[in-house]
């Protein structure tokens, strides 16, 4: 470690420090996290190559780096050194081989205010961390190395836990319809596992929330609002709780709807004057559903009360206009838009992701609160999840993750060959390599209607 000087080891702990706190209120891709995790990269990388292993951590409340302790700590040290006891981790090896995906993952994991050392050590077997060890005791013998982990932070996982949200919602909607006051256990249980899913990485959702299911519009609505008002509370930084508070309230914001004749819920076509406000009661009666579940705090069912009032309070119902209200109602008039806009309907085409966002900044500042629609344009990127596009090479792809480093190269599906023929079963393709490695630019949107591609089965199936 004699390599590493001390300057060296500060600026590393600093800029290690500035990205774990970062974390918390910007998505990867922000500057003011790629920034200092580029710069760390490297910098690890370099003392890597000369050292193969860096071991740093924290003793009696200091942190030390190699050889090197840090007996007086800037505010960023301390910051860490608080973070990483809190945490109950005292050592920190970091060792050749280490990616720049790996290093991110794990400054994500330590930026959530959750885990203690075995959750995160779990977690990081999970995200495939292998050349980074965390310990728990100075003393005691280092993990070996992480075994392979299960698929539960896979996709099959997320997947799975969609399904279960969709089974809690179904089985709310069913207990309201036969007169009982829904359990609200599975509800709670399906959103902590989203919330998990999202925190660790909310792309994987963003994908799922491009399923769209017709027939059961209001259930798949409902999980879709939850999942896309959770991902934009990770991304703005919320803690774990609020994550998952605003999950559940994400998916009960409609089940007012369960209470209006079948009839105008579902009816095609513009709803008369008397038949709209009947529509419009379902915020109140959600609301009042929730007062009586168990174990859903009062801010739940604030939020669906006021999840139509708009963001300058000229929607329904009039006379819950002048409450206070928590930003939870915003991030779920965000979320309910956008997965209203994006759903085709017997009535309405769907509109692309990218074009949805830019409807919804048209409602910026009105309807919508305009500093959380720009926010959640963001977490989207130039070419959101589901969006149709042609490459350079003539083929045509579905953007199925967004690049933290690169919104331009995002992680596609490819559905077309250049010479338009049908692929059996998409073939999952990065746009650009870590190195700059190039495989293809995008050059157009396509509308998926005229290849008519269904993008939600697509993007979620395990075909690749
Ligand atoms: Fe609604
Ligand atoms: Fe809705």
């Amino acid at each position: 470690m004699g390599e590493v000087d001390k300057q060296l080891a500060l600026r590393m702990i600093t800029l290690f420090s500035g990205a774990v706190k970062g974390m918390a209120f910007y998505p990867p891709s922000h500057p003011a996290i790629r920034q200092p995790l580029l710069e760390l990269d490297r910098l690890f990388g370099a003392a890597l190559a000369q050292n193969g292993h860096i071991t740093w951590g924290t003793v009696d409340g200091l942190m030390f780096f190699g050889e090197h302790l840090f007996i007086t700590p800037s505010t960023a040290v301390a910051d860490l050194t608080n973070r990483m006891m809190e945490k109950g981790i005292d050592r920190i090896v970091m060792e050749s081989g280490l990616t720049f995906d790996e290093l991110q993952e794990f400054v994500r994991l330590l930026s959530g205010t959750t885990d203690g050392p075995d959750e995160l050590r779990a977690r990081m077997e999970r995200q495939q961390i292998r050349h980074i060890l965390v310990a728990r005791r100075k003393d005691a013998p280092l993990p070996d190395q992480p075994e392979e982990g299960d698929d539960e932070m896979g996709e099959g996982y997320a997947l799975a836990t969609y399904g279960q949200a969709l089974g809690a919602i179904r089985g709310v909607c069913r207990d309201i319809e036969q007169g009982r006051i829904p359990s609200s256990a599975p509800v709670i249980g399906a959103v902590q596992r989203l919330a998990g899913i999202t925190l660790r990485d909310p792309s994987t959702l963003l994908g799922l929330a491009m399923i769209k299911d017709y027939d059961n519009y209001t259930f798949n609505h409902c999980v879709n609002v939850g999942v896309l008002a959770m991902s934009l509370g990770a991304a703005l930084g919320m803690d774990a709780d609020g994550v998952r508070e605003v999950g559940i309230a994400g998916q009960l914001h409609d089940i007012g709807k369960t209470m209006i004749p079948k009839e105008i819920v579902n009816k095609p076509g513009k709803l008369s004057g008397a038949e709209f406000r009947e529509m419009q009661r379902h915020s109140e009666l959600g609301a009042k559903i929730i007062r009586e579940m168990e174990g859903l705090g009062p801010r739940v069912g604030q939020a669906v009360l006021g999840h139509h009032l708009h963001y300058n309070r000229s929607g329904y119902p009039e006379w819950a206009r002048g409450f206070d209200y928590d930003r939870m109602i915003d991030i779920i008039a965000i979320a309910d838009t956008y997965d209203a806009i994006t759903t085709l309907r017997v009535y309405q085409h769907p509109v692309t992701p990218r074009a949805a966002l830019g409807v919804m900044q048209k409602l910026m500042g009105t309807i919508l609160d305009g500093d959380l629609v720009t926010r959640f344009v963001g977490m989207m990127g130039r070419y959101p999840v589901g969006t149709l596009v042609r490459l350079d090479t003539n083929e045509v792809a579905l953007v199925h993750r967004p690049n933290p480093l690169d919104e331009e190269a995002p992680v596609v599906r490819i559905v077309l060959t250049a010479d338009g023929a049908r692929l059996p079963a998409p073939r999952e393709q990065k746009l650009a390599e870590r190195d700059g490695t190039s495989y293809a630019r995008i050059v157009a949107v396509v509308d998926p209607l005229l290849k008519n591609i269904d993008v939600g089965s697509l993007i979620n199936s395990r075909h690749y």
